[in-house]
């Protein structure tokens, strides 16, 4: 059984604070009151229409927290550049396009769609960043990952989290701990991420397989919520 470790994903705190271009709410405080509350990793996802996290975001969190950076990024020339710049310590590789509202897939690595990875995921860990793949939970995925170099992958979870039904949830489940069962005996860790919530995280910890557990959407939302009483109290005190 591995010890699950929570990685927080800070880009809504992001997105908040992009919506006005105020400075607040910093996603570098929200990291830390993750760090203190016993989160092992801060992610985050700088996109290249820069609709949330910031360069700036990544440079301050490696100045501030002690716990580890993951960054994800599509493979493009301008994130490998930040990336190297500011080193991380890994880096979740995930396909881009531009107008998705979020990830909507793992990495396709069989159609040929990324010539250069493999140098492209050399790069990276030459500078002592470790490299991790976001793929579907398909066994052809993760040959293809482990030949590339990754030392991880990240299984997408979205179908998991979008199924209607139980049974529906139970297969995909199941892909997702055969997959992980595959990623071990080749070496790699098993991260997984997208779309977990409080209500479905619990069938993908007793897997027992799984390292990391990559989790933003929900967590941020919980947050509103959970303290929305006492924001409003805070500003009617002020009204006295
Ligand atoms: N992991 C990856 C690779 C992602 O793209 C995302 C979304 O940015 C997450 C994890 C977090 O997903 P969510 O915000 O749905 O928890």
């Amino acid at each position: 059984m591995h010890q699950h470790k929570l990685g927080v994903n800070i880009d809504h705190v992001a997105t908040l604070r992009q919506a006005r271009g105020t400075k607040y709410p910093d996603p570098v405080f929200a990291a830390l009151i993750a760090e203190q509350a016993g989160a092992s990793n801060i992610t985050l996802h700088i996109r290249e229409d820069r609709r949330h996290a910031q360069e700036r975001d990544l440079e301050l969190l490696k100045k501030t927290i002690s716990i580890k950076v993951n960054l994800e990024m599509a493979p493009t020339a301008d994130l490998k550049r930040i990336a190297l710049q500011y080193r991380p310590t890994s880096c979740t590789l995930v396909p881009e396009k531009r107008h998705e509202v979020t990830t909507e897939g793992g990495m396709d690595l069989l159609g040929g769609g990324y010539p250069g990875l493999k140098k492209y995921v050399a790069d990276l860990k030459k500078a002592g960043i470790e490299v991790s793949l976001f793929i579907d939970p398909d066994d052809r995925q993760v040959t293809a990952a482990a030949k590339l170099g990754a030392q991880a992958v990240e299984f997408n979870s979205g179908r998991y989290a979008e199924a209607e039904s139980e049974e529906k949830a139970a297969f995909e489940a199941e892909k997702i701990r055969q997959a992980a069962v595959f990623a071990l005996s080749n070496g790699l860790k098993a991260h997984v991420g997208h779309g977990i919530n409080y209500h479905n995280v619990r069938p993908l910890v007793e897997l027992g397989l799984l390292e990391e557990f990559n989790i933003g959407h929900a967590i941020v939302a919980r947050a509103v919520m959970v303290g929305f009483e006492r924001s409003v109290k805070e500003m009617r005190a002020l009204l006295a």
